[in-house]
């Protein structure tokens, strides 16, 4: 049986990682020949989309190689590729790829030797794991030219052909408010005048959330959000498509997450000796307690007969008796922990979040 051999994706440095691959070659070093090397000017520039879309395509392992910190050429990208490969490989864990199949290294052009031992050694634990689950698959298998609606069937289909140009779209529409160019009274309009080309190239085919604000105030219940939907699928047909926020990251983690092979692992964050607490009752627990608390009435209603003045104190005596002559447990976990010292936890978790928050404001 030939021996696996894992597909590597290397985002390497221009600078240091690069230049060290680069000596590593000048100099014979053999290593594994399974590494796909993507020059990057800094490691900061290795957004997450990257490394999801890398085992998206069927990478088994990504390396992100960097300068040394303090060694970046643009000062603190380094850092920041630091900060990201930890989040990224807290998604890989949760998404159930692993967090051990992403890899950060800092090489410095002179460590020729050390990127070799780093793609062996990143390659025979890549090996040990096996292949990911993930694999290349195509998932979305775009529509044929023949299978989209002609632009005229979808006006007739969505009711646009009876747009009055009223303007109540595009007044309720939040897109619109922040940038008063894109109008969905406009796209009808254009797109009623036959100017597909300008409807299926415009930015603003694109921009439009589908958020259905439009349609609810479109007096001839136009269907606009339909239309958009229906425009971007022929757009696509024509290799015209649209450029997603953040990269795409979103996109690339749902397919991730949606993917057959994937198994996630969601709640791998909880801690092993955590258990789930029993936040409901039983048919007999709840029978139970309507009898202990029948007692309990029976016991007031008799004090009112007699005309026994009762105080909270006598409640409370009353309640401990009766619970210990029917066997049970007073407050049984009561104790663990006194009010202060939960007032000192509780402050320091509030101070955390606050400066955490100032940070983040700043
Ligand atoms: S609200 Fe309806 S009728 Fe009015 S311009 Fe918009 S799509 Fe046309
Ligand atoms: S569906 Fe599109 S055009 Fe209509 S209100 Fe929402 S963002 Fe605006
Ligand atoms: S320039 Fe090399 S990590 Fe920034």
């Amino acid at each position: 049986m030939p021996e696996y051999n894992p597909k590597i994706v290397g985002f390497l440095c221009n600078w240091c990682g690069y230049a060290g691959a680069d000596l590593a070659g000048t100099s014979r070093l053999s290593y594994p020949t399974n590494i796909r090397i993507i020059r990057v000017m800094c490691s900061g520039r290795v957004e997450p989309v990257f490394i999801l879309n890398a085992f998206e395509n069927g990478a088994d392992g990504v390396l992100v190689a960097g300068c040394h910190p303090g060694d970046c050429h643009y000062r603190s990208g380094n850092q920041h590729a630091e900060k990201r490969i930890d989040k990224t490989k807290k998604l890989l864990d949760l998404l159930g790829i692993g967090s051990d199949r992403l890899r950060l290294e800092w090489i410095s052009a002179a460590e020729g030797e050390k990127f070799a031992s780093v793609i062996k050694d990143f390659t025979e634990k890549l090996r040990s794991k096996g292949p990911s689950q993930i694999g290349k698959e195509a998932h979305l298998v775009p529509l044929q030219p023949n299978e989209v609606e002609s632009v005229h069937d979808l006006l007739k289909r969505t009711k646009a052909l009876y747009c009055q140009e009223c303007g109540k779209c595009s007044s309720s529409c939040p897109i619109t408010r922040l940038d008063p160019a894109y109008s969905p009274r406009l796209a009808v309009e254009k797109a009623l005048m036959g100017l597909e080309d300008t409807v299926l190239t415009d930015k603003g085919l694109w921009s439009c959330l589908t958020c259905y604000l439009c349609r609810q105030r479109c007096p001839l219940d136009i269907e606009y959000d339909e239309l958009i939907r229906s425009c971007r699928a022929k757009a696509a047909t024509k290799g015209i498509f649209g450029k997603c926020s953040h990269e795409g990251v979103l996109h690339s983690l749902s397919r991730l997450m949606a993917n057959p092979k994937t198994k996630q692992n969601r709640l791998g964050w909880i801690p092993q000796e955590a258990e789930i607490a029993k936040n409901y009752m039983l048919e007999t627990e709840l029978r139970q307690l309507y009898l202990l608390v029948e007692q309990f009435l029976a016991y007031a209603e008799f004090q009112i007969e007699r005309k026994n003045v009762m105080y909270m104190k006598d409640w409370v005596s009353y309640l401990d008796n009766m619970l210990q002559t029917n066997k049970l447990k007073i407050l049984a976990s009561k104790g663990k922990i006194s009010h202060k010292e939960m007032e000192k936890i509780v402050r320091k978790e509030i101070a955390k979040f606050n400066s955490k928050n100032k940070r983040l404001k700043t």
